[in-house]
């Protein structure tokens, strides 16, 4: 029989999921079918028990859904615990199992896709909402020189700096004036077409800027690029957090070089999503 998986959300049109892990299961010869599915905000555990009843073998969750997730799954990964949030859901003889991929995708970005190496380097983290915390751990095991975590609301920066520890600094906006290697947009400010309020000092010589939302140019890049920064959007992140999924659900890895270029170049096969796609690491 054909193994079901799905992505939850809401809103869910927009979605690159099922586009995805359709060429995933293309390219590994597995037999299985992802769809989306629109929970209703007040509905995701039910939503989630009727797939489980309908025989899904797991599912990805996304906005605005994620905690909810979290404590739905009756087993949490290490690093589900440390995110505070779950995207990836399992479903196994009657338990739900959560898993949070968005951090491995976006350390599979960095350092595969755009040979960006974040040992010994120093890292500033923009933003400290939900995703700025699931990318935090996976980073901080790459052991950078430093690693700063700047945010509007300061004591939110503090309250993580505080959960993590090893050295994490927090701060505002209007305290950063040394240069850093690699600063990762994680606010939401991209998504209302804003700027964070940044020094162009924080951009090292060759930094890379990195924004997790993609699709689109964004201020945050192009501020960037006009101060000598080289600059990637979130498409690979999305790609490579669902190369994750696919893998804890399959037990194989897929190539995500063509997909990431599929997609880029809007030749992925099935319905493309027209809507306006949401920031960073969104599936
Ligand atoms: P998410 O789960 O998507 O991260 P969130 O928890 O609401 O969403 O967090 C949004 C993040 O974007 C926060 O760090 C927020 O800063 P505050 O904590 O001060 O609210 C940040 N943010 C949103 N709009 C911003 C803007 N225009 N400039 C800078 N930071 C912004």
């Amino acid at each position: 029989m054909t193994d079901r998986y799905a992505v939850f959300g809401h809103p869910i049109a927009h979605s690159k999921s099922p586009l995805i892990h359709a060429a995933f299961a293309r390219q590994t010869g597995q037999d299985m079918t992802y769809e989306a599915i629109l929970a209703p905000k007040d509905g995701f555990a039910d939503s989630v028990a009727q797939f489980i009843a309908a025989g899904g073998r797991g599912a990805n969750v996304t906005v605005p859904f994620k905690e909810q997730a979290f404590a739905l799954a009756s087993r949490l990964s290490p690093r589900a615990e440390q995110a505070g949030a779950v995207n990836t859901l399992t479903f196994d003889a009657g338990s739900i199992r959560g898993d949070n991929t968005d951090g491995a995708g976006l350390v599979a970005d960095l350092t595969r896709n755009l040979h960006c190496l974040p040992g010994g380097r120093r890292i500033l983290l923009l933003g400290a909402g939900g995703a700025a915390r699931g990318v935090i751990e996976p980073l901080l095991d790459l052991r950078p020189a430093e690693f700063v975590i700047a945010n509007r609301t300061v004591s939110r920066a503090q309250e993580l700096a505080e959960q993590f520890g090893r050295g994490v600094v927090a701060c505002g906006f209007d305290a950063l004036h040394t240069p850093f290697d690699i600063v990762i947009n994680a606010t939401a400010a991209s998504l209302a077409g804003e700027l964070p309020p940044l020094s162009p000092r924080v951009f090292a010589t060759d930094a890379l800027a990195y924004d997790m939302m993609y699709g689109r140019d964004t201020p945050f890049l192009g501020f960037a690029r006009a101060h000598g920064a080289a600059t990637a959007d979130g498409l690979g992140m999305l790609v490579e957090q669902a190369a994750e999924a696919f893998y804890l659900w399959r037990g194989v890895r897929p190539d995500t070089a063509p997909v990431i270029a599929a997609l880029r170049q809007d030749r992925l096969e099935g319905e493309s999503p027209a809507a306006s796609p949401p920031r960073g690491p969104r599936t």
